[in-house]
């Protein structure tokens, strides 16, 4: 029964991670790339999102809720559960490794990055436009703080495709995982260059 339990647990933990979390971060990611466009663009793209209606709500049960189980169990798996990950060679293993210290470097980032942006909006003491992200960013020491968590949080999410991937059964033989692979190396170049990119701008307005 609690073997059960645990099953249905993990595979929740599976599934927020792609959905809505996943689909959260390309589409907050993507957003903010409008910075490149110039600050009008962004301000722009930003007021939209924020003036969605029941944003609060949305926020709520596709973002918070979600992040706080997937992150409240990921520390439990990180600390306590048994690596009971098969014999899938260096490259999977070194995989399965990044993928348990990024989640880790992901919940500090994001707890900090929430805080001086989202809270601080909330709370009145900051508005939500293009100078906020520019006065972060100009810090050299948050400019590398803010490279290592975006770029930690899209290699945790695109290798956790593939270990999704592997979780659902939608990949079982080695060609169909070798294929994944590459698919998801793609995708963690390309998100990370979109989030990047965002972030230099900021920084350098170039
Ligand atoms: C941007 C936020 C995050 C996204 C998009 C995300 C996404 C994902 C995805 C897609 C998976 C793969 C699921 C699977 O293996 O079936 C995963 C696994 C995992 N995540 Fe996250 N995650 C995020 C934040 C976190 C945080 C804050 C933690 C806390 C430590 C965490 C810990 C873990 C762990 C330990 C696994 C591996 C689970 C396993 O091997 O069974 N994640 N994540």
């Amino acid at each position: 029964m609690a073997d059960h339990r645990e099953f249905n647990y993990r595979r929740l933990h599976s599934l927020l991670g792609v959905i809505p979390i996943g689909v959260f971060l390309v589409q907050h990611l993507v957003v903010n790339h409008f910075a490149v466009y110039g600050e009008e663009s962004f301000n722009k793209a930003a007021g939209f999102m924020a003036g969605l209606p029941f944003v609060l709500v949305l926020e709520t049960f596709v973002i918070y809720l979600p992040i706080l189980f997937h992150a409240i169990l990921g520390v439990y798996i990180v600390f306590t559960a048994r690596n009971n990950v098969k014999n899938y060679g260096y490259f999977r293993n070194w995989m399965f490794k990044l993928q348990r210290i990024t989640g880790v470097i992901v919940l500090v980032f994001i707890a900090w990055h929430v805080w001086e942006t989202r809270i601080q909006i909330g709370l009145g003491n900051a508005d939500l436009d293009y100078s906020l992200m520019e006065n972060i960013l100009t810090n050299p020491i948050m400019f590398w703080f803010y490279i290592i968590g975006v770029v930690s949080a899209v290699f945790h999410f695109a290798n956790g495709l593939w270990s999704f991937a592997v979780t659902w059964g939608l990949t079982q033989s080695p060609k169909s995982q070798k294929v994944v692979s590459y698919a998801t190396i793609l995708i963690f170049l390309v998100i990370s260059y979109i989030g990047v990119r965002t972030l230099i701008q900021f920084a350098y307005g170039a």
